[in-house]
Order: structure tokens, then sequence, then C-alpha cells
């Protein structure tokens, strides 16, 4: 693969599968999905949950494959082929940045995952009080050095397996490390359901008091669906435009789905049981896997390894969604301004990991430079949410919903009319309507005018 002249692109359905998957599937799934459950009341918020990724989610990826597939470029370079010289462009913009900064923030996360691998591999967390664990984490977070080097160790490694390229770097890489993912959760799950105790847990993610749901919790559902699903900053045409012509766009669409949802289930199935098992509080917020588990795992027997197996899933998860989010900036540098892939991935993993030292210095040695009342890290991460992704989603589905050519996106959808689609219709009055109403509201909320 990779001939000169030639496009790169993902080689089997698999591999489009592992790759996408791998994008959506990662710390929104295993860090951030089980503490907004927790935070929002379990079950109720699962059930709204669902209902996004079906009704906003699903249809938004659907048309980002689509916009990538028929346009062969990266994000931005799709909009310059598709619709020439028209503002539409700004789309593929947002998401080319909110790539760029929000792989700078996530990297320092992925980072502290490795540096917990660490803490597990030596036992770490044994004897330590719950007081004394919650200390341990913000002192590796505003430690100057370490979380630094950890970043950037974790950058390299992605920098790493992007610059190899499409098929032989990110899909060879994803056809690995998914089914590792796979693995490693449901020998977690194994293990949490058979504690004594199990079962509280099981109900607290299961069994829905519809009395919970409010306003507020089903925007933080449908922000969330966004940022699992990997929607609206072009990683989803990015890849859609590595996928062949032969692949049905709708399937594919759908297995990344429910292979995000399932694998967010799964690990709330591993976190739950446990923390109730022990008697802690499921709404301790972002802290939930960092700080409460490793209490969790002091408890349990044969903590230690599931420990060191459960840090091990966060960052294989983190790797996947890097490598996508890298490649978003990297596919849009080489094909617009015809940069070989290896020096734009050095060029562009420097940049981003200088702005992610900054993030990470940001909760301790410089926390105290504001912007509009968050340190640097925290602000990097509210404007790609709340801003970036919502506004690049947005403007992606009023285009496919209302302003592409219909015989294009018909063409993709049924391969040529060489596919029967039944969905169609469905699929048109969620782009076209429920989808930009939906993220509308996100938006408001986002911005505090709800
Ligand atoms: N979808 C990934 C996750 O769930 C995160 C991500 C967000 C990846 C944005 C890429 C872009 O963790």
């Amino acid at each position: 693969m990779g001939n000169k002249g030639q496009r790169d692109g993902f080689g089997s359905k698999l591999g489009i599968i592992a790759a996408a998957a791998g994008s959506a599937i990662g710390l929104g799934n295993i860090w951030r999905f089980p503490y907004l459950t927790g935070e929002n009341g379990g079950a109720a918020f699962l059930f709204v949950y669902l209902i996004c990724i079906i009704a906003v989610g699903l249809p938004v990826m659907l048309a980002e494959f689509v916009v990538g597939r028929r346009s062969q470029r990266n994000a931005i370079g799709a909009f310059k082929k598709l619709v020439p010289g028209t503002p539409w462009v700004l789309a593929g913009w947002l998401g080319v940045a909110a790539a760029f900064i929000i792989l700078s923030f996530y990297g320092v996360i992925a980072g502290w995952t490795l540096d917990y691998i660490l803490k597990s591999l030596t036992n770490g967390f044994a004897g330590k009080s719950p007081v004394e664990l919650e200390q341990m984490f913000t002192t590796l977070i505003s430690n100057p050095v370490k979380p630094v080097v950890f970043q950037l160790i974790f950058m390299a490694l992605t920098a790493g397996i992007v610059l190899t390229g499409v098929s032989d770097g990110i899909e060879k890489f994803a056809k690995v490390l998914m089914p590792m993912l796979l693995v490693i959760i449901i020998i977690l799950d194994i293990r949490a359901v058979t504690l004594n105790g199990a079962s509280q847990g099981l109900s607290f993610l299961f069994s829905p008091d519809f009395s919970k749901i409010k306003p507020d919790m089903v925007l933080a559902a449908l922000g969330q669906a966004f940022f699992s699903m990997s929607l609206g900053m072009g990683i989803m045409i990015t890849y859609g435009s590595y996928i062949g012509k032969k692949e049905n766009l709708g399937t594919t669409a759908l297995s990344v789905s429910i292979a995000d949802t399932l694998i967010a289930l799964l690990a709330g199935i591993a976190i739950f049981p446990a923390v109730f098992a022990f008697g802690i509080d499921p709404n301790s917020g972002p802290g939930l896997v960092f700080i409460t588990l490793p209490n969790v795992f002091n408890q349990m027997a044969g903590g230690q390894i599931f420990g060191i197996l459960f840090f091990m899933l966060l960052a294989v998860a983190a790797l996947t969604s890097t490598m996508s989010l890298m490649e978003v900036v990297v596919a849009y540098v080489t094909e617009e301004f015809n940069m070989s892939r290896k020096k734009t991935t050095i060029l562009i993993a420097s940049l981003i990991s200088l702005l992610g030292v900054f993030a990470s210095l940001s909760n301790g040695t410089i926390s105290h430079i504001d912007f509009f009342g968050y340190n640097l890290f925290d602000f990097l991460d509210f404007v790609t949410s709340s801003f970036f992704l919502t506004i690049g989603a947005f403007i992606i589905s009023i285009f496919v919903g209302w302003f592409m050519d219909k015989n294009a996106i018909r063409d993709e959808i049924t391969n040529g009319g060489t596919l029967k689609v039944a969905y169609m219709g469905a699929f048109n009055v969620l782009i076209k309507i429920v989808a930009p109403i939906g993220i509308a509201l996100v938006f408001l909320k986002g911005i505090g005018f709800m």
C-alpha cells in the first residue's frame, strides 16, 4: 500500500472498524462515561445517553463518513473539494484546530495512565488511605516534571504509529490493540460482577429512575455522546476518506457506534459493582478512576493485578484515540501542503506536545495563569468540547442535511445504487432536523445561555 500517487487507506473491513472504534473508544468511555453516569444518577442517564447516540450521534457519524469518502480528502480539503470557495470549510478548520488542542491535553491525561501503570506494577497503592490516594493523584498532576515526561513519551508513541501511515500504522496497531482492550475489560468485568455486593452497582447502572431525568442531564448526555463517538472534529471525515468504495458506510457507522457504546457499558460494569461493594460514593467526579478505583483495588483480592490491567486498559484506549487525533492534523498538512508524512508527523507532534507541556504545567507550576476563570488545561477542555465540537458537528449536519448534493449523498450511502437501504428517510429527518436542534441545545447550554 501507500504507492506514490495513490492515496493510503484502510485495507479491510475489520481494519476500518478497529481504527474508527479505536478512535471512539477512549478515556471518554472508561474515565468520563462512568463518572458522568455516577454524577447524573446512574441508569436514567444511561437511558438518555442511548437515545442521544441513536438520534444524533449515529446520523452525524454517517454524515462525516459520507463527506470524507465522497471527497477523498482530509477534514479541510473535503469541503474545499465538495463546495469550493464557500464558508463550509469553517467546519474543517474547527475540526483540525479541535484535534490539535484536544490532543494537547488528552496526551497529558494519557501520560497519567502510564504513571498509574507503573504505580500499580510497583504495588504503590498498597496500604494507602483514601486521603493519601487523593494526594497521590494531586501530587502527580501538579508535579512540574513527571507528567510532562510521561506526556512526551505518550506523544512519541503516538507519532511513531502515525508516521508509518494509515494501513501500515494506524490500522495495524488498532487491529492488535482493540482486541487486547476487549480481553482486559472482560476480565475486569468478570472480577467486578463476582464481588460480594455487586448487584447494587448493577442496579445503579441498569434500573432507571426516570424522575431523575433533568434538562441538564440530557445535555450532559448529548455532549458525552459527541465526545465519545469522536464527532465534530473531522476524525470521521478523515477516516471516512480511507474507507474503500465497496464498504457499506451505514453498517460501518452502526458497528462503530455499537462498539463504542458496548465498551462504555462494560466500563460501567467493571467500575460500579466494585464501587458499591466497597461502599464508595459513585458520585466522585473526574477523580473516579484515578482516586476511587485505587481504593477499590486496595480492598479487593488480587487487586494489584486488576489495577495493572485496568490502567493498561486506559492507556491502550487512549492510544488508539490519540492516533486518530494526530492523524486529522497530519492528513491535513501532508495533503494540502504536499509534505512527507514523516516530516509532518514529527513537526505536528512536537507542536502539539509543546502546548501539552503548558497544559500539564497549568495543573501546578503555572496554575495561577487564568483563562476566563480556568487554568489552561481546563480552559482547553472547555473551549473545545463546548464550542469547537458542537459548532463543527452543527455545521456538518446542516451541510449534509440541507446543502450537500442529494445524489452524492445517496450515491455514498447506497454505493452507487448497489445497496438497498431502508433508513434513508429516517436519516434525512435525523440529520436535517433532530441533530441540528439537539446540537444547538448543547451549545447554548455549553455557553451558559440556558
Ligand atoms: N472519543 C474518544 C474518547 O471517548 C475521545 C476523543 C475525543 C478522541 C475527541 C478524539 C477526539 O475518549
